[in-house]
């Protein structure tokens, strides 16, 4: 029964992952910033059986990773699947008015997963097996007016991964990119998205628990996104530039 850290674990997404692993047998290892979040995540996991570790940090706080992960190892012996799901999405405009809040929301969805990344691969590198699931997004495959701060963290942490999982196959630890489109959680809840391309985190959940049993390399969830991305990517700059997406 596999040895479970979720970094995030009050997300909406990783949730639904969760409940879909949760077994007797299975130790899940939860961070999150919000004790009072975890509680409830951590209780719905236990009564399914499953052994619980909580720890609270906030993934900012960059020079607490190192002891969360000592304790997670001191705690669960070792890892067979770290899913890293924290997130937010930052109001764009703000973003643009004033540096201190790009850089603040930059460092959450980008450099943050990135410090973290840096010290979890070094000891699944010793480790020599598991999986390293990472949510990014497809934001991440082309800037955009209106997100193209959280697209280009999200970028860089897709940029990060593809590295990553080159350098780890050669230690048998498998790393996965997630790319979600909209996804039905409290992070899209203040905007207004076409219905037909929203997806419950239940689906999303689903796709990504297949995506790590496979050790799939990329995964786009719902799968139409793969379709909608490659023509996003293509088309002219000329042409973007009007569209005003
Ligand atoms: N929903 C979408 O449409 C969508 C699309 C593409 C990608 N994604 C990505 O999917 C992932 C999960 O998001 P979600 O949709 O499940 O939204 P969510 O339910 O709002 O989950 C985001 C979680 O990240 C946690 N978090 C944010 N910053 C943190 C920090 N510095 N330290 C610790 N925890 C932090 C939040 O904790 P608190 O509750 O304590 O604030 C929250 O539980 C994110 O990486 C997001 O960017 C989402």
């Amino acid at each position: 029964m596999p040895n479970i850290l979720v970094i995030g674990a009050t997300s909406a997404i990783a949730n639904a992952c969760m409940r879909r692993w949760a077994d007797p047998g299975v130790r899940f290892y939860l961070v999150g910033r919000s004790a009072e979040k975890l509680d409830q995540v951590g209780f719905d996991l236990a009564a399914r059986g499953a052994s619980v570790h909580q720890y609270i940090l906030d993934l900012n706080e960059l020079d607490g990773v190192a002891d969360m992960l000592d304790a997670c190892c001191a705690s669960i012996g070792w890892i067979d699947i770290a899913l890293i799901a924290h997130g937010t999405l930052p109001d764009q405009a703000a973003c643009q008015q004033d540096p201190k809040v790009a850089v603040q929301e930059f460092t959450n969805n980008g450099l943050s997963v990135i410090a973290l990344l840096t010290d979890l691969a070094n000891r699944m590198e010793a480790q020599k097996s598991g999986c390293i699931a990472v949510i990014s997004s497809v934001a991440g495959d082309r800037g955009r007016p209106s997100n193209y701060l959280y697209g280009a963290a999200k970028g860089a942490v897709t940029t990060f991964c593809s590295g990553l999982r080159a350098r780890l196959s050669k230690s048998g630890v498998h790393v996965l990119t997630i790319k979600p489109g909209f996804v039905d959680t409290p992070m899209t809840q203040r905007l207004t998205l076409p219905k037909l391309l929203i997806a419950t985190p239940e689906k999303v959940g689903r796709d990504i628990v297949r995506a790590v049993e496979k050790r799939r390399d990329t995964l786009y969830t719902p799968g139409f996104w793969r379709l909608i991305m490659l023509i996003t990517i293509h088309i002219p700059g000329s042409i973007f530039k009007r569209l005003g997406l």
